[in-house]
């Protein structure tokens, strides 16, 4: 886990460090937070009035990052419609916790820049860097409201607009810093400055360069989102963002070819990434190169969403979510009139799209003595196939939520059940809460967001509001989401302020309460 100390919001106020923080609006004049890790540490009044007293996360009002009206309606209609006081004080800590403390930087009108387009840097949380992947998801719950309320729609379209920058020159990295406009204090990487990485970058731009296609994937769910949702590309600086969408369609066409050319030999590195570390999971193998592959039709992919080293190449959730984004994309190409006449970006992200999900079929389907045909976590193309799950979306238990098969796929329900059981390595069983963890954060430690997955991809409604209470019971008291927990121990968690996964528990709350009115 990587930890930095230093997220200088762009909060206008000096707060001291030691800020004495404010629970209630009548303390407006106090002083902000000078770092959220310790507002999210601690919990604040007043408490829901329910068994769990779970406290008021949101910082006052005069503190908060981004002020949404409309979301602040949607958590008060959303609120009205939870019968439990700790759910409801649950959903309306999560789901502004984004707004509220991790858009570091946004201008509406981008003076500073030489475009007049919105532009916005989210941080993941306590790290003063924009992860692709995490700020897609971070804003991803606000698409359904963003064509209501105009800075809404350009707080998203900025974060388009900003991953696009970050894109068309560095496609290959997964967490960048902020731009120098932004006037922003960069998160310090210690670890980077000894990376041995290809192709080169600058280091004022790149916060760490961990190739991993789920990182593609989420720049073009979140742009395909945008304008699925808007149907308007007039807030899109289209110019930059064609460039950035060429440079990974470039990427990803090279890191499908083998690892090994005609004669047998190696050739140059598309992409390389190592480092000298004391934990296996941060560096690559093959000196950076990854494990060798064959052909299969999928994605090389360096490292997975969990920012670990991937064992076998072929990560298979990341493929499945690249495969149904390269098809979002090619519409959004299509619609906006602005591939070339030949429609080539358009027609090259189709063929992706396809060679990807046969691929996934030819080779990722393992037949499981007890479970039957089940997919497989990662292979290679030579036949080696790795069964687990990590918690980390782009998952095999996300499958579904990620478009890539419906609920009812049978390899997808035999999948469910062993990542959902100890024959799943990275399933943890304890006496507080269980679920499926991460190599990322070690043995016996589940992650609240696996839970949130399983729910959001389940139809049984007692499995779904149970999986609510667990969560809602195993914040330590804090009501907000942990990274990782645990399993027998709330109160060992790890990152107290961890945006992404707030985010991923308010559309869980949201959307229980729409498929079964009364239910929470
Ligand atoms: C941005 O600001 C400039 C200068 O104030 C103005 O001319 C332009 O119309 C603005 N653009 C948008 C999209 O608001
Ligand atoms: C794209 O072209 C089609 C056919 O020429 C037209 O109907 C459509 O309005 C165009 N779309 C945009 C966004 O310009
Ligand atoms: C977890 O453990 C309990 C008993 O300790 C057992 O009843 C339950 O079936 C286990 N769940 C899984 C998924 O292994
Ligand atoms: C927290 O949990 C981890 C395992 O998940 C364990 O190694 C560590 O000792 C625990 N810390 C405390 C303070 O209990």
């Amino acid at each position: 886990m990587l930890v930095s100390l230093l997220p200088c919001l762009a909060l206008s106020l000096a707060a001291a460090q030691t800020a004495v923080f404010m629970d209630s609006p009548a303390d407006s004049a106090a002083a902000c937070p000078a770092h959220f890790t310790q507002w999210t540490s601690e919990p604040h009044a007043p408490y829901s009035p329910g068994p769990l007293r779970l406290p008021t996360m949101r910082p006052p009002a005069h503190c908060r990052t981004f002020a949404s009206p409309l979301i602040d309606q949607l958590i008060a209609d959303v609120s009205g419609q939870i019968t439990d006081p700790d759910i409801r004080q649950l959903f309306s800590n999560t789901m502004p916790s984004t707004l509220d403390t991790a858009v570091a930087w946004h201008t509406a009108n981008s003076s500073a820049g030489d475009a007049p387009y919105p532009y916005t840097f989210v941080i993941t949380g306590d790290i003063n860097a924009q992860w692709t992947r995490d700020s897609t998801n971070q804003l991803l719950p606000l698409l359904p409201y963003v064509a209501a309320e105009h800075g809404l729609q350009a707080l998203v379209a900025g974060l388009v607009n900003m991953q696009a920058e970050q894109m068309s020159a560095y496609p290959f990295a997964n967490a960048y810093k902020p731009p120098r406009r932004s006037r922003l204090t960069p998160g310090e990487n210690s670890w980077a400055k000894s990376d041995r990485v290809v192709p080169a970058f600058d280091a004022a731009k790149v916060y760490e360069a961990k190739f991993e296609i789920d990182s593609i994937a989420a720049f073009f769910k979140l742009s395909a989102a945008y304008w699925r949702q808007t149907g308007s590309a007039e807030m899109l600086d289209l110019s930059v963002w064609r460039a950035a969408v060429g440079s990974c369609l470039k990427l990803l066409a090279r890191l499908q070819m083998p690892t090994y050319g005609a004669e047998g030999r190696l050739g140059d590195p598309v992409v390389r990434f190592a480092r000298t570390a004391a934990s296996a999971t941060e560096t690559s193998f093959g000196n950076g190169r990854g494990n060798p592959v064959r052909y299969t039709g999928m994605v090389r992919s360096l490292f997975r969403p969990s920012d670990d080293a991937v064992i076998l190449p072929f990560l298979v959730p990341a493929n499945a979510m690249l495969s149904v984004e390269l098809v979002h994309l090619a519409d959004m190409l299509d619609a906006l009139n602005i591939t070339d006449a030949a429609h080539t970006d358009s027609l090259v992200a189709r063929r992706l799209a396809a060679e990807i999900r046969q691929g996934i079929l030819d080779h990722a389907v393992y037949s499981h003595p007890t479970y039957g045909s089940v997919y497989v976590y990662e292979t290679d193309g030579y036949g080696s196939q790795l069964v687990m799950d990590d918690a980390n979306v782009p998952s095999l238990l996300s499958l579904p939520y990620l478009g890539f098969v419906p609920k009812d796929d049978p390899i997808y329900r035999n999948t469910r059940r062993l990542v959902l059981s100890t024959d799943n390595p990275w399933f943890f069983n304890g006496s507080d809460i269980s679920g499926i963890g991460s190599p990322h954060t070690g043995f016996h430690r589940v992650w609240p967001m696996s839970i949130a997955v399983a729910a959001l991809t389940s139809d049984n409604k007692q499995e779904i509001v149970e999986a609510v209470g667990m969560l809602a019971r195993t914040t330590a008291g804090l009501g907000l989401m942990h990274e990782s927990v645990d399993m027998d121990d709330p109160t060992n968690f790890s990152r107290p302020w961890f945006a992404w996964c707030n985010g991923v528990v308010s559309e869980l709350i949201i959307e229980t309460v729409r498929r079964f009115p009364g239910a929470l």
